[in-house]
């Protein structure tokens, strides 16, 4: 009796281990927050490793990157997608460590690559969409590929599938020193095309003329419109990027030539204006075009990570495009990194690093 009593706790404590090692198994780090508020309630949680869907590929995510639109997540004022899950991190680096039913074999397992994600890559897995993966450039490490989907195919897509910039053209940048606009830079430089910008300090206008911008203006100190205005001998520019609204509409309307294009993609200065807008829209034909890419269809997506893979990927690949990082952080200084971008202290991208390793220690 006492045995058959030892061989049952025995057989009761495998049980337990061999649970403990699956559900262990199935298990993952991820950033997660208690209630929306400040950078404080930021924490790295165990939740439940994703299962990738149907035409989906599991990633091992080596490293993620942080956005504006995480950190208003995190304040309740981001709402996330229908169907995505409430994890931060639009973009990841990483290996393909799984691939979903129904995929097209276009990845493999061990596969280095980059994705552009809904939702979910600052963790330790995220799956995506095939489509919305790309490989990483062999001159590229894993935290150097995760500063590129989000703000560089953001980029890709305000000056050639919306803003249809053509070489010879004038863009003024605004926030040309944070990750889109260190990106649109590179871009705008690569299509023949003028980029003016507008940062807050010295620092980072000279970061923004090594990428090659050829008017750097400081908004809080310059006249922006007259620097503008004399770099472009009166005419104005055709393209205005603008992540700011509000506090930048006047400037906008007053810079921009006949038939400028007014590309809007952020409201960091708030989304009101009040004034004599529309006026000068009719004068001088303009064109106000708003867009979001998180929210758009997948196919849309893919299309934009296909087109970005064929034209800008060769590019990383020959050294002329560099993604711009400002820092990294290991994960588990979720906090700091929030804090760092909300303090507008950034110059490109905030990385952080899953693994320690970078895949590509030499570089
Ligand atoms: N629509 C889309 O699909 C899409 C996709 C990606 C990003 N975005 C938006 O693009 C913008 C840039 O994102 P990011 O991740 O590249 O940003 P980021 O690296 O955090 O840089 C943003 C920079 O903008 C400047 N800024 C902040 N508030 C400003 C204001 N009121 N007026 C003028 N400049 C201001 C700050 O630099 P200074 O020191 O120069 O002031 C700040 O560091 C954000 O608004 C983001 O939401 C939109």
């Amino acid at each position: 009796m006492k045995v058959n009593l030892n061989l049952a706790v025995v057989s009761l404590c495998c049980v337990i281990v061999v649970v403990m090692r699956v559900s262990s198994k199935n298990m993952m780090r991820a950033v997660q927050f208690r209630e929306p508020g400040g950078p404080e309630n930021l924490y790295i949680g165990e939740v439940e490793r994703p299962v990738p869907g149907k035409g989906e590929v599991l990633i091992k995510v080596k490293a993620t990157a942080i956005n504006r639109a995480d950190t208003l997540q995190r304040k309740g004022l981001y709402p996330v997608p229908a169907g995505v899950t409430d994890i931060l991190g639009l973009e990841a680096a990483g290996e393909i460590s799984e691939i979903g039913p129904g995929c097209n074999q276009r990845w493999k397992v061990g596969d280095r690559v980059m994705a552009l994600l809904a939702g979910g890559g600052n963790a330790e897995y995220v799956s995506s969409p095939e489509g919305q993966v790309m490989p990483i450039p062999s001159t590229l490490d894993f935290p150097q590929a995760a500063a590129i989907p989000e703000v560089w195919v953001t980029a890709f897509q305000l000056l050639h599938a919306i803003g249809k910039v053509m070489a010879g053209e004038t863009v003024l940048i605004h926030g040309g020193a944070s990750g889109v606009g260190t990106a649109a830079i590179q871009l705008c430089v690569q299509a023949g095309a003028r980029p003016l910008v507008t940062a807050g300090s010295a620092v980072k206008l000279e970061t923004t003329r090594n990428l090659g911008a050829v008017g750097n203006f400081n908004y809080k100190e310059d006249d922006v419109v007259a620097e503008v205005m004399r770099a472009t001998n009166g005419k104005g520019v055709n393209i205005v990027l603008d992540c700011v609204g509000g506090s930048m509409y006047e400037t906008n309307i007053n810079v921009l030539g006949m038939d400028g294009r007014w590309v809007v993609y952020g409201l960091m200065g708030g989304g009101n204006v009040n004034g004599d807008l529309l006026r000068k829209v009719l004068a001088k034909r303009l064109s106000i075009t708003g867009t979001t890419l998180r929210s758009r269809s997948l196919q849309y997506k893919e299309q934009l990570v296909q087109d970005f893979s064929r034209l800008a990927l060769p590019l990383f690949e020959n050294r002329t495009f560099r993604p711009v990082i400002h820092t990294l952080f290991p994960l588990a200084e979720i906090g700091r990194a929030h804090e760092l971008m909300e303090d507008n202290l950034n110059t490109g991208k905030i990385i952080l690093q899953v693994e320690e390793s970078t895949g590509k220690e030499e570089l």
